[in-house]
């Protein structure tokens, strides 16, 4: 099985990515850093300097890339339902799409400071693009886990419980 978890940026894709591959001992591919990698360069240097159509297209062909990957865990970024091309591919290969929907307000208090991220620098466009996906994230979701006011060992376990019944 292909664990694959979207949503919005600050949901904790990538913290609980980590803690369950700790705890499933499946390894985790993160998006973002792949695409970094590949490029040499950092998100916000990509949107900088090649503009966010490129960055898509980074994101789909690594979603390509990972079409055929199993026994894996998965955290992608949080713009991946803006082509569903990217949903089908991680679909591939038995993935399960995991949804982390937390609310607006607790993401802007988790990383309304951070600079890193190009498309969360003026809090208005980021709260319209996040109202924007929000039924995207929902209708592509296998599983929708509500992670408001939880710890990352809880969201972690409810996975478990899912998907191992443990
Ligand atoms: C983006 C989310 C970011 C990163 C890029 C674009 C988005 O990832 O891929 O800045 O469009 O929501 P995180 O969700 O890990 O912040």
């Amino acid at each position: 099985m292909k664990l694959v978890l979207i949503g919005f940026m600050g949901s904790g894709k990538s913290c609980v990515a980590h803690a369950l591959s700790k705890e499933l001992h499946i390894p985790v591919i993160e998006m973002d850093k792949e695409i970094e990698k590949k490029a040499g360069k950092s998100i916000k240097e990509i949107f900088a300097h090649n503009g966010e159509t490129a960055f898509r297209h980074m994101e789909i062909a690594l979603a390509q890339d990972l079409r055929a990957k199993e026994h894996v865990i998965i955290s992608t970024g949080g713009g991946v339902v803006m082509n569903k091309i990217i949903i089908d591919y991680l679909k591939e290969h038995d993935g399960k799409i995991i949804f982390l929907d937390a609310s607006f307000d607790e993401i802007s208090r988790r990383i309304g400071n951070d600079t890193s991220r190009p498309l969360f620098q003026d809090k208005r466009l980021a709260q319209d693009l996040y109202e924007f996906r929000l039924p995207l994230y929902t209708n592509y979701a296998d599983v929708i886990i509500t992670t408001n006011g939880k710890s990352i060992p809880q969201v972690v376990q409810e996975i478990k419980q899912t998907f191992y019944n443990t």
